[in-house]
């Protein structure tokens, strides 16, 4: 039984109870790990965001311990609110992982393959997605649709060939911004997005339609092509900021601060939205109290190169060489430390 006022809901056969009114996908996250599905559009922090990209599809194979019928078609987890006693069913399900692939291929229909040369890899929504649930072929035989790169303003980019139109750097205008400067325009394959005159975008949130953007359509035009992000060094900082929270992460190359992000948590998404000016205009150390090297997943690309994680076996070798060399190795990792 759950708890009074909770609704009880099981995913991949793991339980959990949370508040009536929570998504299937929330709940997933309360339980967190590699059950929670991945979501393309949806964006905690932006209010009616989600149901546009369908990657986080899951299966629910009981609808509720009143009614226990399954649902007839898989079902968008950020847009489907829990039942009590209900069972839903995402890695553990052969068809909802078919259906995830059929949807990254369907994503990449019109996004160009050019990992290698955009900003964004590395820290790529759409490229983990490939990867975890890409396949090898496309059925689709038509030209790719092109479009020219734009810039909007002196900070941003944007690349539309590369847009998946998940809205949330709409919903980022639309909802921190004081003036509503860019849309969706344009109907399916014509959609596009747009700020309908060629207007900059340059209110004092924009900057983090950058962050939001979960592929690499929208980049910092400070940052495009100075360096690989796994090449950077990302640490936590703040700042007496008047106008937001001050707390961002600083990406590093050395002693140079390459560019300022907002703070992302496990789900990759922004903890607190960043002004333009802590984003574009304080780019120096002195700036800044710096806090300590950001916590990276160990799977990510970001990771590589960063050693301070890397604990040294404890190995005692009686041969003196290797000994010698042991010793030199915990040296080093020290230094790195
Ligand atoms: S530009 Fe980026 S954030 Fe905006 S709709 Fe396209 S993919 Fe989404
Ligand atoms: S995250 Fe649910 S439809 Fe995009």
């Amino acid at each position: 039984m759950a708890e009074e006022g909770k609704f009880k809901v099981s995913i991949d056969g793991i339980s959990v109870e949370v508040a009536p009114g929570t998504t299937i996908l929330n709940a997933a996250r309360q339980i967190g790990g590699d059950i929670v599905p991945p979501a393309m559009c949806y964006y905690s922090k932006l209010e009616g965001s989600g149901g546009k990209c369908r990657t986080c599809l899951v299966k629910v194979s009981k609808g509720s311990e009143k009614d226990p019928r399954p649902m007839p078609k898989l079902v968008a987890s950020c847009r489907t609110t829990v039942m009590d006693g209900m069972e839903v069913e995402n890695i553990t399900s052969p068809e909802v992982l078919e259906a995830r692939k059929s949807v990254v291929e369907f994503l990449l229909i019109n996004h160009p393959l050019d990992c290698p040369v955009c900003d964004q890899a590395g820290e790529c929504k759409l490229q983990d997605l490939s990867y975890e649930h890409g396949t090898g072929h496309t059925e689709f035989e038509f030209a790719k649709r092109t479009f020219e790169r734009i810039d909007k303003g002196d900070k941003i980019q944007l690349h539309m060939n590369r847009c998946i139109l998940c809205y949330r750097c709409v919903y980022v205008a639309n909802q921190l911004t004081d003036s509503r400067e860019h849309g969706v325009i344009g109907r399916g394959i014509h959609s596009e997005i747009s700020t309908y005159i060629e207007k900059a975008l340059h209110n004092d949130f924009i900057g983090n339609v950058i962050d939001v953007c979960p592929v690499g359509a929208l980049t910092d035009r400070t940052f495009r092509f100075k360096n690989r992000v796994w090449f950077t060094k990302p640490v936590d900082a703040h700042r007496d900021c008047p106008t937001c929270s001050g707390k961002v992460t600083l990406w590093y190359k050395g002693d140079e601060v390459l560019r300022v992000t907002g703070r992302k948590d496990e789900f990759g998404e922004v903890e607190e939205f960043i002004c333009n000016t802590c984003r574009f205009d304080t780019k120096q150390t002195t700036d800044w109290t710096l806090e300590a090297p950001t916590p990276v997943d160990d799977r990510s690309v970001i990771a590589a190169n960063h050693y301070y994680q890397f604990n040294p076996p404890a190995v005692i070798h009686t041969d003196k060489k290797l000994q010698e060399a042991n010793e030199e190795q915990l040296a080093r990792t020290e230094r790195l430390k």
